[in-house]
This record gives structure tokens, sequence and C-alpha cells, in this order.
């Protein structure tokens, strides 16, 4: 082994194929830091991905969720400053360097500028610490094949978020438990405009390799309830990117938010302890249902007293399908706890078949699929290869996940692209889940 491979013997460790090519993505990283920032110690950190198996929309909720994460990740390259700016590049091009102040009011950069999330984990790491912020330089590498492909649905800004997270408490000492650094983080995305919840964070955390992680969303006694749970042998999770990109920054996302806010205040006339849908989950949704009403203006259910204030897009005159929104996240709790008893017995059918029920209802319930994504999933669901399979992430476009026979997934890969291509004359992007570990500083070198 050479001098120069000692320091990436954590690729073996992290990555299960191509470490030879992951070894150049981080050498040519380290040479551009270097270029940028002059020479001297680097930290770097690194970040995965996810694709979420299922539990879609329950994580704000305070429900379940079962995320994988990926060997696709952002890597950020780190170095303190002595003063508190923020100096941010990126390996594309199509990210503009930038530098900015490090204050407890950091200005949002406008049109969705990608330097946001580090404004917002900036903004919010200085509001935590007690004492003065170290600034840093920082080098984003997240490109393609490596990187987690963006509006896909697979959690690349979160990635991003929890990358540049990681080196900033670093560097300044903060230590947090897993509970406080997914605040940290998700406040960083609230920064950003999205009303979303936790499920991304701590995957892209505590991911564990060759394993799903069962999450419970509701905090207890400020930590979560979490369990790796080992993907099934013999199969493969096989991602299909429908090429049309999604936007949580938007009104469609927090749109349900707030439609599942709206159902909590609705029902707390009948179960007046309740804070989040999670706290009637174990009430039969026969129950739950005559209390939801279809739909509901914004402006009615603000003066009955649901607090919807925050949500941004969000205006009076909105309509909220209230009952749709609440019945998909009652059921998909229900199935996310199916899968775990089916993965635990090895029920591959079983699991398959909660995967396309939960697909159902967020297309028919949750109103998250589109065009493109049930043109996948009716292929999909036509192939003997395939056990199950739906839309994962927040919906509007991104990825398909299907449990497929390991044997038959390359070929079900070529078939679901030429099938894609011929349909919409766009290229899907396929490849297997590798499930990796969660994120973490991986080394200190000096360039
Ligand atoms: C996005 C959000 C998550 C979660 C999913 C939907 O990825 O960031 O918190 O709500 O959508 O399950």
């Amino acid at each position: 082994m050479s001098a120069a491979d000692k320091h990436f013997v954590f690729l073996n460790t992290i990555y299960s194929q191509q470490v030879a090519g992951q070894r150049e993505r981080y050498q040519q990283a380290l040479q551009l830091f270097r270029s940028l920032y002059g020479e001297g110690e680097v930290h770097i950190f690194r970040a995965p991905g996810r694709v979420n198996l299922i539990g879609e929309h329950t994580d704000y909720n305070h429900g379940f969720v079962m995320p994988v994460a990926l060997d696709r990740d952002t890597v950020v390259l780190a170095r303190a400053r002595a003063d508190s700016q923020l100096h941010l590049s990126n390996v594309e091009a199509e990210f503009e360097i930038c530098q900015f102040e490090i204050t407890e009011n950091i200005p949002l950069a406008p049109n969705n500028h990608w330097s946001n999330y580090a404004r917002g984990v900036a903004q919010h790491l200085k509001h935590r610490l007690s004492r003065p912020i170290k600034g840093a330089d920082l080098l984003v590498v997240a490109e393609a094949p490596w990187g987690v492909p963006r509006g896909a649905g697979l959690s690349s800004s979160s990635s991003l978020t929890i990358a540049i997270m990681l080196a900033l408490t670093e560097l300044n000492g903060w230590t947090g438990s897993t509970a406080e650094q997914v605040q940290l983080a998700s406040d960083a995305e609230w920064y950003v405009g999205t009303r979303g919840g936790i499920m991304d964070h701590y995957i892209s955390l505590e991911g564990q390799k060759n394993h799903a992680l069962f999450l419970d969303c509701r905090p207890v006694a400020g930590s979560y309830q979490s369990q790796p749970i080992p993907l099934s042998e013999g199969y493969d999770l096989l991602i299909i990117n429908s090429g049309v990109k999604h936007q949580n920054v938007g009104g469609g996302y927090n749109w349900r938010v707030a439609a599942c806010r709206a159902g909590v205040g609705l029902l707390k006339a009948q179960f007046p302890e309740i804070t989040h849908l999670r706290d009637v989950q174990s009430v039969p949704w026969e129950v739950l249902e005559p209390h939801l009403p279809e739909k509901q203006l914004v402006s009615e259910l603000t003066a009955q007293g649901t607090d919807l204030d925050d949500i941004p897009t969000l205006v009076p005159e909105a309509v909220l399908e209230v009952r749709a929104k609440c019945r998909h996240v009652h059921s998909e709790n229900e199935r996310v706890q199916g899968a775990i008893e089916a993965m635990y017995q090895g029920n591959v059918t079983r699991l398959g078949q909660l995967l396309s029920a939960a697909h159902l209802s967020a297309r028919d319930d949750y109103d998250i699929s589109c065009a493109e994504l049930e043109l996948l999933q009716s292929f999909l669901q036509k192939q003997e290869a395939v056990l199950g399979s739906r839309l994962t992430g927040a919906g509007w476009g991104g990825c398909m996940v299907a449990l497929s026979k390991r044997e038959s997934s390359q070929e079900l890969a070529r078939a679901v692209q030429a099938y894609y291509h011929e349909a919409t004359g766009i290229v899907a992007e396929t490849f297997v889940c590798q499930a990796s570990q969660g994120a973490g500083l991986l080394t200190t070198l000096t360039v």
C-alpha cells in the first residue's frame, strides 16, 4: 500500500463498489481545495443521501419511516478560518463561489441559491454557541455519478446540509446528540423554506451498511428510537430516477403539512391531548374519519383555531384536502409496521405488497404522483422480477424504488429504461441501492 493509499483506507469501508473511482474523486477534490484555499490541514466529511423504503410523509406527523442510507453522498472538505466568514466553493462550476459573514441573522440568498443550506446551518449553529464562531473554507463535492442525484427525492439537500453541519460543528467544537444534530439540520432546512420532518437528516447520520433503519419520528425525552433492519438477502432495491425534478421549497409539500396539522386541530375536540396525527394512530380510521372534512378552506381552519401562520406559500383561500391526507398518514404508519414484521419474517412477498399499496395511497390520497411516475409504476407492476414498487421521497417526480429479485435486477433496469425512453424520450438513471453507513468525519490530512 502506498503512502497516498493509506490516507484513503476508509474508502473500502464506505463504498462497496468502484473504490478506485472514489479515490480519484477524493484526490481531485483535495487538489482543488489546495488551489482554492492554499496548503494546510483539511478535514473530510461525508453525508449520504437516502432512499425511503416505506413511510412517506409520516415523519412530520411524528410517525414511522424506514429509509436506507445510500452510497451516493455529499463530501465536504473543510478548514477553519481565523475570522467568522464562511467561504463556499463547489467542484461543479454551475454552483458559484460565495462567501458570507456568520451572524445570528444571515440573509437568505435569492432564487433558492445553493448557499442557503450553508447559511441556514451557520445561522442556527451561531444561535447555539455561547462563544464567537469560527468561519471555514469549504469545498462541496457531490458530482455525478458519486453525488446524490439532485431533485430526485433522494435527499440531496439534506446530505448537503448534514455534511456542512458536521464540518462547522466539528471546527467549532460543538458536540450534540443525534437528536440535537437532527434538530440543527432541520432548523437549517426550515430557514431555506421547507417545513419538512427529521427522516432525511436522521438516516444520513445514522444509516448502517446493508440495513434499512426503522425510525420512530416521535421524540421521547429528547431522543428518537430507531432500529436497523437487515435488507433481504437475494433481493435488490432498484432505484429508477424518472428525471422529473421536484422541489420541496414550494406549495405542494407545505400544503400537505398544513392539511395534517388541520386534521390535528379538528380532532382535538374528541382527542384533546393530540399534538400530531401519531397520537391517534391506535384509533381505528373509521372512528377518526367522520371528524375530518373532505375539504376545508385555510381561512375557516385558522378561524377555528388551527395555527397555520408559519407555513410558507399557504394562502387563506387555499383548500386543504384534510380527510385524504390524514387517511394516508394513518394507513402508511400501519404499512411501515407491517413492513418491519415482513422483513423480520423474511416475507418478501408481503413486503412487496406493502410497497405497492403505499404507492397507491401516495397517489390517490396524498396526491403526490405524476404521469411519469405512473408510467414507471404500471410497467414495474407487470414485471415478474418485481415484488413491489412505489414512488419514494416527497413525490411529484423523482425516483421509484422496486424490490426485485437480485438475479433479475440488471435485466429489469435495462427493460424499464428502454420502456421509459420509448414512452417519454427521457433516459432514466437506474441503480441498485447499496445501503451505506451514516455521515461522519472521515479523515484529517495535510495538502
Ligand atoms: C422530504 C422531507 C422528509 C419527508 C419526505 C416525505 O424528503 O425532507 O422530511 O417528509 O419528504 O416522506
